[in-house]
């Protein structure tokens, strides 16, 4: 890379990128310490779901892990300047990523089973691995544009564990959570982060109107 690239000024994409992803870190951090930190000290109103998870505890470690490579590996994958100066390292943790929703994503419909979530547990972990199948088949061909899109909507889906989780102190969103959470809105929390990121996708050709179509394009 030459010294007028590393010295170049950071263009609108990579202040929008700094600011996303500060904002997505300082989210889980909030969501971690509300959700994560109170259910392990047992706060009152987690109390009960405290001891759904300790009995859960065998399929949530595995489940747990796994996410957790999932959540953590999305910044260092999308970082334009670490994917050009480590590439192998790269492709390597992309096969964990993909390992790692596998994993997320079976036992998270293991740990739905018999429950009200399960319908919506399972469309969440389909959408997942699709997505993730789709951005591991397009990077083999070689299809680096449409392979970003594709880990766009996966790490989407990833994210669902963490904007489902922001409202879990208010009272009135926790009570609910047992029932209409797990059965409708874990699906609502999957489609509206993958239309989030489509629209973010589309946004230039949302906003831009194209001056001269190429001839015979319309
Ligand atoms: C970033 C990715 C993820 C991480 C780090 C993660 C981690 C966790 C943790 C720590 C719990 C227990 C504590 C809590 O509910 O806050 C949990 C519960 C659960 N997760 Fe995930 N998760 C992730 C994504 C997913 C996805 C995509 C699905 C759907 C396939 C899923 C399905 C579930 C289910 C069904 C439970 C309830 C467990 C129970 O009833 O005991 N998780 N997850």
């Amino acid at each position: 890379m030459s010294t007028s690239t590393l010295l170049a000024p950071k263009t609108s994409g990579s202040r929008f990128k700094v600011i996303l992803w500060t904002s997505l870190g300082l989210i889980t951090l909030f969501v971690f310490i509300t959700s994560e930190v109170m259910l392990v000290t047992d706060y009152p109103m987690y109390h009960a779901y405290r001891l759904q998870v300790i009995a859960d505890r065998h399929l949530l470690i595995p489940h747990t892990l796994s996410g957790l490579v999932a959540l953590l590996a999305g910044p260092v994958q999308f970082s334009t300047r670490f994917r050009q100066r480590h590439l192998t390292i790269h492709r390597l943790l992309g096969r964990f990523y993909v390992l790692s929703v596998f994993i997320g994503s079976f036992t998270g419909i293991a740990l739905a089973a018999g429950r009200p979530g399960l319908p919506g547990t399972s469309m969440q972990a389909a959408a997942w691995m699709v997505c993730t199948t789709a951005a591991f088949i397009t990077a083999r061909n070689r299809q680096i544009k449409v392979h970003r899109q594709w880990m766009a909507r996966s790490y989407a889906v990833t994210f669902t564990f963490v904007s489902s989780r922001i409202l879990n102190l208010w009272p009135a969103y926790w009570s609910h959570l047992g029932d209409v959470l797990a059965a409708v809105g874990v699906i609502a929390f999957t489609l509206a982060s993958l239309l989030i990121v489509d629209l973010g996708l589309n946004w230039h050709e949302l906003t831009t109107r194209r001056e001269n179509s190429p001839a015979g394009e319309r």
